[in-house]
């Protein structure tokens, strides 16, 4: 059993010394157990992301890992931590920083033999009182072309990076084969695909969450290649009642507009039955394959 240490001497932060508590609980009560399944938020502090890290949390067999830019500022996540009896994690990572991703790889790697799931569920469509989605050529910028690629795009990418080598200890281990393989999932949209596109707009999104789908192919046809069962798929939550929508919903059906508890439940239904046949798939909240 690893406990990463609090070595003597050195001068440590608050929150490295409370992650060394937190490691100590996780390891003292799951032993590291390889039929634990160990699962990753990344985007954990609001909407899709927190839901996630509930309803994984439902899941007896699971510890969670929930990573967030301000672990202090997530107050939710705090009061799901409190009430986990040691079964969630929190770990700061802001996905546009590659320092702030391998540390908080190294953190994890300290407190968790393996990853089963890693779901990628940062991103941004709109920040409010900076940027909105471009409805014309005119309002594109270089900004917005930017911030978009950063987080929705060269997130996913470089947080799988750090991560890949635990997820291949589930590969190599036996907690994941072909039929049940270790999974990462990215949250996509459907306005990522370029033959669906019939609308055009909201240009620095669409093109941002094409790239990701194309990072993420790349990714899992590396996987499949190294004949490691780790499996990648794409997926669109469908239209979700959460701060990324808000400005967006009148023009929604009410039955088009998801509650978050259902959105999350259907996409974990998929995820559950991701197999390496299904890898570098671009999946509907319904099981249905989106066109890229
Ligand atoms: N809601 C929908 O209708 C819908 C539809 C299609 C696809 N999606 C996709 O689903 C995912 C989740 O969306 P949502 O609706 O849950 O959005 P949301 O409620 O706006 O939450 C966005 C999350 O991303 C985090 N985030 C933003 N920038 C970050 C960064 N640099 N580093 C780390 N975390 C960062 C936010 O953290 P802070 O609290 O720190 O800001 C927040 O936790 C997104 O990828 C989105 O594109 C959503």
């Amino acid at each position: 059993m690893f406990i990463p240490c609090v070595r003597p001497g050195i001068a440590h932060t608050a929150r490295q010394l409370r992650h060394a508590l937190q490691c100590r609980s996780f390891a003292e009560q799951s032993g590291g157990s390889e039929s634990t399944r160990v699962a990753l938020v990344q985007g954990a502090s609001r909407g899709l992301g927190l839901e996630f890290v509930k309803q994984l949390l439902d899941k007896p067999d699971h510890r969670v890992v929930a990573t967030c830019r301000n672990p202090d500022g997530a107050a939710e996540l705090q009061e799901l931590q409190g009430r986990s009896s040691g079964r969630l994690d929190i770990v700061q990572l802001d996905c546009t920083d590659e320092g702030s991703i391998a540390e908080a790889a190294s953190q994890v790697s300290g407190s968790h033999r393996h990853l089963d799931l890693l779901l990628n569920v940062a991103g941004i469509l709109h920040i409010p009182g900076k940027m909105s989605p471009e409805t014309a050529l005119s309002r594109v910028t270089a900004d917005s072309l930017l911030t978009n690629f950063q987080i929705n795009a060269m997130g996913p990418i470089l947080v799988s990076k750090r991560f890949a080598s635990l997820l291949a200890k589930a590969s190599e281990g036996s907690s994941a084969s072909r039929d049940r393989p270790a999974v990462i999932a990215n949250l996509s949209a459907r306005v990522g695909s370029i033959s669906d596109n019939s609308l055009g707009g909201w240009y620095s999104y669409r093109a941002s969450k094409t790239a990701q789908n194309q990072l993420s192919k790349c990714m899992a046809i590396e996987f499949a290649r190294r004949k490691q069962n780790i499996a990648v798929v794409m997926l669109h939550p469908g239209t979700v009642d959460t701060d990324l929508s808000e400005p967006f919903q009148k023009n929604v059906k009410p039955e088009k507009l998801f509650a978050k508890e259902r959105a999350v439940k259907q996409l974990l239904d998929i995820i559950e039955g991701v197999t390496m046949e299904t890898n570098g798939s671009y999946l509907a909240w319904d099981g249905q394959s989106i066109p890229f």
